[in-house]
């Protein structure tokens, strides 16, 4: 395709400086495709010390959250502006460990979206369904749902955003979405850009997919025609793994 292939690496609530500085340093040295780009996520408290070691011409940094204020009494959150401030140009928003274990709302989420591009940030918003609604043959009335949140956004907006489906029955439990399951689910998506947003919009937006995706696996799903990148969890942290990854765009 002649989307952009994006490989993201979400950290999440692990890793140190020691950790960070061996990772990075072999990721610098991977080759990658041009059509490729690479961002890691590490914890917000670690982003200015991971920027200061990574090839910014080969890897860029996203923050894995950020609030949707400027500023003010928000203890313990970050600003959107911060993320900036740090020349980092990408946030991730909506993972289903925000949604679920801290309770962030549809409608919260567009309002950090919302804030996040105004600013200048580009997100990765991630939708995603549980097992039960799999099992109740509901995958698509969620996702329509989670999508729909983002309606207020102007078509323009659209330019900002990468989609990250990440089934939370997949995410961190070894079980992977097939091949077949993430393209008819990512093409779901597309369709569902293409009815709610627009046919260009539906054609340009990446869909990265997201849930146990390893060295294993990632190639078999990099093939498929609407899979156009992955969001990497446990796998990330493993240089070798991640490379492996990184290599299997197509
Ligand atoms: O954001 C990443 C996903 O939650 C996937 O995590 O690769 O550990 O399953 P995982």
């Amino acid at each position: 395709t002649t989307r952009t292939f994006f490989v993201g690496g979400n950290h999440k609530c692990n890793g140190n400086k020691a950790s960070i500085k061996a990772l990075v340093s072999e990721l610098n040295k991977v080759e990658s495709k041009s059509n490729v780009e690479i961002i890691i996520a590490p914890p917000s408290i670690y982003l200015d010390y991971t920027q200061s070691l990574v090839d910014s011409g080969k890897i860029q940094l996203s923050a894995q959250n950020c609030y949707s204020e400027t500023k003010g009494a928000f203890t313990g959150e970050i600003a959107a502006e911060m993320v900036k401030d740090l020349n980092i140009n990408w946030v991730i928003i909506g993972h289903s460990e925000r949604r679920s274990i801290f309770g962030e709302s549809g409608e919260l989420l567009a309002k950090k979206t919302k804030h996040a591009i105004d600013i200048g940030l580009k997100v990765i918003f991630c939708i995603g369904e549980q097992l039960a609604d799999r099992q109740s043959s509901k995958t698509e009335a969620v996702l329509s749902a989670q999508l729909g949140d983002l309606k207020s956004l102007d078509k323009k907006q659209w330019d900002s955003i990468v989609i990250a489906y990440e089934p939370v029955w997949a995410i961190g439990t070894g079980v992977t979405a097939t091949p077949d399951q993430a393209q008819d689910t990512h093409k779901y998506v597309r369709s569902w850009l293409k009815d709610n947003i627009d046919e260009t919009v539906a054609a340009k937006t990446s869909i990265m997919y997201g849930g146990s995706v390893g060295a294993a696996n990632c190639n078999a799903l990099a093939e498929k025609p609407d899979v156009d990148g992955f969001l990497v969890g446990g796998a990330s942290l493993i240089a070798t793994d991640f490379s492996t990854i990184i290599k299997s765009a197509s």
